[in-house]
């Protein structure tokens, strides 16, 4: 009796534990070749090296890629005038022999700067030249291999008004113009772009963006498009503000890059071991308006969509916020979510 008693507990202990996520079906489409414009992921190059799942996805599903971190100044400039440039360049013959686009991050941004530039003593002039100097080697050593830049990352404040950097301390405002035209000086044919956040959440903040490029391309420095990064939840922005962020930007005559989607089910940091089903089902609905409302913008418009990791298990906000979060198309385990299926099957 006692047996059928353990056996009976086994299989009710069983039976209770969480039921693990079903992954949906796996698929022989390609992500990439349901939408007509590019469709990117950003990686780390040493988990596209020995991460064999990892990179089988990256492989199978995208044809533009965005480096996470490995093209950023304190990466490639790690000591004045000493440039590092062995893990980009893998990353460049990885895209070239993989036929993928390359989209480079970031040229100027206040963060993950070398502790040298960080930290520059000098005259203004000496400011202009290490930071004209930055650019154009970064931008002339990927000449031709880079398709596109993160020219200016991060620059304005969600009220619209110019963060305090120390490039804006140093140099002035004008140290955005000077890093469009001299990240054009340096490739003419690159595609160049300012990029930042809550672009969709904060109106004013992208008006602001929109008047200010504006301005500068009526003046004639070449800047191309907006990367809106779209780090969102599930519960906002609203379909309709991600929508009306699109429209204002390719209505003002900037390509549209949404640089860094990733979309947070877990905004406030519960304990969440598992992702709830209906959280997932909720995501995978919202990837696919993403995907579909830009596809409605004129396609002259469409530089492409990047998303912030390959799976859940890589994205930046488990560890940055240090919380259980699945905001990405891939679970932990390099299965295919609700949301890639979602995509897949109705693109
Ligand atoms: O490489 C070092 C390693 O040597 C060290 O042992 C380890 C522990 O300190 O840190 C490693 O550097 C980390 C780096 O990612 C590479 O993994 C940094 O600490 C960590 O802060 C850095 O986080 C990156 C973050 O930018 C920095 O702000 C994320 O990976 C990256 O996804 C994130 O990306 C940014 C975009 O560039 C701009 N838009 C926002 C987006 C999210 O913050």
């Amino acid at each position: 009796m006692k047996y059928q008693t353990a056996a009976l507990f086994f299989l009710v202990l069983v039976s209770c534990q969480t039921p693990s996520i079903p992954s949906c079906p796996q698929v022989s489409e390609h992500l990439a070749d349901q939408v007509s414009f590019p469709c990117g992921v950003v990686v780390d190059p040493s988990s596209l090296e020995f991460n064999q799942a990892y990179a089988g996805i990256v492989d199978d599903h995208f044809n533009s890629v965005t480096a996470e971190n490995i093209m950023k100044p304190d990466a490639l400039h790690p000591v004045e005038g000493v440039f590092d440039w062995a893990a980009a360049d893998q990353l460049v013959d990885y895209c070239q022999r993989s036929g993928k686009r390359l989209h480079g991050h970031t040229l100027i941004w206040h963060q993950q700067l070398p502790f040298w530039m960080q930290h520059y003593q000098g005259s203004r002039e000496d400011w202009e030249r290490m930071f004209k100097d930055h650019i154009t080697q970064v931008v002339s050593h990927f000449k031709g291999k880079v398709a596109s830049w993160d020219v200016v990352n991060e620059a304005f404040n969600d009220d619209g008004s110019l963060r305090n950097t120390i490039w804006k301390e140093h140099l002035g405002p004008s140290y955005l113009e000077k890093a469009f035209r001299y990240a054009h000086e340096a490739d003419p044919e690159a595609k160049l772009f300012y990029n930042d956040y809550s672009v969709v959440l904060a109106p004013q903040k992208r008006a602001a963006i929109l008047a200010y490029f504006s301005q500068l391309k009526a003046q004639g420095v070449p800047i191309h498009g907006i990367g809106v990064q779209m780090h969102i939840y599930n519960g906002f922005p609203t379909d309709s503000e991600i929508s009306q962020a699109m429209d204002d930007i390719w209505r003002a005559g900037f390509l549209v890059h949404l640089s860094e989607l990733d979309i947070s089910i877990n905004p406030l940091g519960q304990a969440m071991p598992t992702p709830p089903e209906d959280e997932l089902a909720r995501q995978a609905n919202r990837y696919l308006y993403i995907f579909q409302s830009f596809k409605r913008i004129p396609e002259a418009y469409q530089f492409g969509i990047t998303i912030w990791g390959v799976s859940d298990a890589d994205s930046w906000i488990r560890y940055f916020f240090n919380r259980d979060d699945y905001p990405l198309l891939f679970d932990d385990q390099y299965q295919p979510k609700p949301a890639f299926c979602k995509l897949i099957s109705t693109l």
